[in-house]
């Protein structure tokens, strides 16, 4: 079995329109019987398509790492607050995953061991952006949005929006965990996270990095692992699911590690 190794972060990317009809077709076998009842639900095709992908590109990428486990063999359960985890084949080691898919892209990180989280945004879409971020951001991160030139405002919600989430998707809370709680702030390129008395962490150790996933999509990773700093190299694939994958380079933006 092929872990990933423990000082790095695969992140492997998944452009949907890499994959073609006859390619999707070949998906749905794939998918357990929640999952049909998941897919059923759905109404847009859209949609439908993102979630085959995903459902694919999930079980290819532990396969990767463990070659034994046949694509169509990993079963998933979910915590209290909805983080995909293993449920079988169970097996000795660890291995740590988080998913995100927006219009166009979806994305899968993975390491070794952890807390990791992924989030990525497509930022054309039109939102109410300081409207949100007066909802659910904290005092100081719509402070500062607000100071900024309005053409900038935009790019920073994304900013703030996808290192909020890759955050709370990290703790495996979700929106449990109140997004007013914790504050990231850029100063000097560098990310740096603060909490309110209420929420239970503390910066140290936390590792975050803000990418430009494609022109059109921003993407976040949080990543802490008990008791060590060590910085992690990020590793980025473009994966076609069940077909194949090639090294990419992603404009990284920023980056910050909070030394214990
Ligand atoms: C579910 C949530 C964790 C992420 O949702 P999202 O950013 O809208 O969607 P993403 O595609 O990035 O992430 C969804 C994936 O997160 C994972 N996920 C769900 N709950 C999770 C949890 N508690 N912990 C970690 N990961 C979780 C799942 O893999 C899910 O995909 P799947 O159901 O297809 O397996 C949650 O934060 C949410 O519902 N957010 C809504 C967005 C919002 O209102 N943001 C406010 C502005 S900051």
């Amino acid at each position: 079995m092929a872990f990933p190794v423990s000082d790095e972060i695969h992140l492997w990317l998944i452009d949907e329109n890499s994959v073609d009809d006859a390619l999707l077709e070949s998906y749905w076998p794939f998918l357990s019987p929640d999952e049909r009842v998941r897919y059923d639900r759905l109404r847009q095709s859209g949609d439908r398509k993102r979630f085959l992908i995903t459902r694919a590109a999930v079980r290819n990428t532990l396969s990767h790492y463990f070659p034994d486990v046949l694509p169509a063999q990993w079963q998933f359960s979910r915590n209290a607050w909805g983080r995909p985890v293993i449920a079988t084949p169970t097996y000795g080691g660890g291995v740590e995953f988080s998913i995100s898919h927006t219009r166009g892209l979806i994305a899968i990180a993975v390491a070794a061991s952890g807390s990791l989280g992924v989030d990525v945004e497509y930022t054309v879409r039109r939102n109410r952006t300081v409207a949100i971020a007066n909802r659910y951001f904290s005092p100081t991160e719509v402070e500062t949005l607000q100071r900024l030139p309005a053409q900038a405002q935009r790019e920073r919600f994304f900013d703030l929006w996808t290192l909020k989430e890759a955050y709370i998707k990290a703790c495996g809370m979700g929106l449990a965990i109140p997004l007013r709680s914790f504050s990231f702030d850029f100063s000097d390129e560098k990310i740096a996270i603060a909490f309110a008395a209420e929420r239970d962490d503390e910066p140290q150790g936390w590792q975050f990095w803000q990418m430009a996933a494609s022109p059109d999509h921003r993407l976040a990773l949080a990543f802490k692992r008990a008791g060590e700093t060590a910085t992690m190299k990020v590793v980025c694939r473009a994966l076609v699911p069940l077909r194949d994958s090639t090294c990419i380079e992603l404009r990284q933006l920023r980056h910050g590690v909070q030394h214990l």
